[in-house]
């Protein structure tokens, strides 16, 4: 059924981003498919609005392998609402784009679980390959409204030393609002929405397993 052709039409969008990016890799080194992604999702954004936007139409519930955090719910699956039978490049850098800000949406559930519990977070420290992404770091500093810091990259540290200097030459009153002003955390009444979409899909999911459960 369609469910099926989608499958196959994002493997064939896949295959697609595949070849474009090995063209490109001719003229351009070090470009991967998620570079090649983030670039491609930019210039789909009208100019001057921000990439989040486009992700106001497609939800994702990312736990296709369950929950661990902050649920603990191993039977939980992946759930994704706004597809369409358009199988274009642009479909699969949405896709891409909804996993992202589900991903992002997802570390603020946890936050949330964390504030709940009394813990106190203002600042989140990322590593590892992700953090190399620079639309993964974006939207996890647009969605939950906090500050990335990723450690051991020369941008992190050069912001950083820009904000002390910012407060020493008293361009600032304190360090916490040079950070507010030059960190660029923003877009979190969007994320606020789509938060809320975010949880009841995982709402949903639990009534439809209530449902199926019923004897
Ligand atoms: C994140 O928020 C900033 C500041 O509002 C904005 O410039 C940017 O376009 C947003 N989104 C992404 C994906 O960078």
């Amino acid at each position: 059924g369609p469910a099926f052709c989608k499958l196959i039409s994002i493997f064939a969008c896949f295959l697609f981003a595949v070849l474009k990016v090995l063209f490109f890799s001719l003229s351009m080194i070090e470009r991967n498919v998620y570079s090649y992604l983030n670039s491609h999702l930019s210039s789909m954004a009208n100019s001057g609005s921000a990439v989040d936007l486009l992700g106001s139409g497609l939800h994702m519930w990312p736990d296709f392998h369950g929950n661990r955090s902050p649920l603990a719910d191993s039977t939980l699956k992946g759930m994704v609402v706004g597809l369409s039978v358009s199988q274009t490049i642009e479909d699969l850098a949405l896709l891409y784009l909804s996993t992202i800000q589900a991903l992002a949406l997802g570390t603020r559930h946890i936050l949330e679980a964390m504030k709940d519990a009394g813990h106190d977070i203002r600042t989140i420290f990322l590593c590892g390959g992700l953090s190399k992404n620079a639309l993964f770091v974006q939207i996890h500093a647009n969605a939950t409204g906090l500050p990335v810091v990723l450690p051991d990259q020369t941008e992190a540290v050069l912001i950083g030393a820009a904000i002390l200097g910012a407060c020493a030459s008293q361009d600032f009153g304190s360090v916490q609002e040079a950070i507010e002003k030059m960190a660029k955390v923003g877009k979190v009444v969007f994320y606020n929405r789509k938060y809320e979409v975010f949880l009841r899909l995982f709402v949903h999911q639990r009534e439809y397993q209530a449902i199926m459960d019923q004897r």
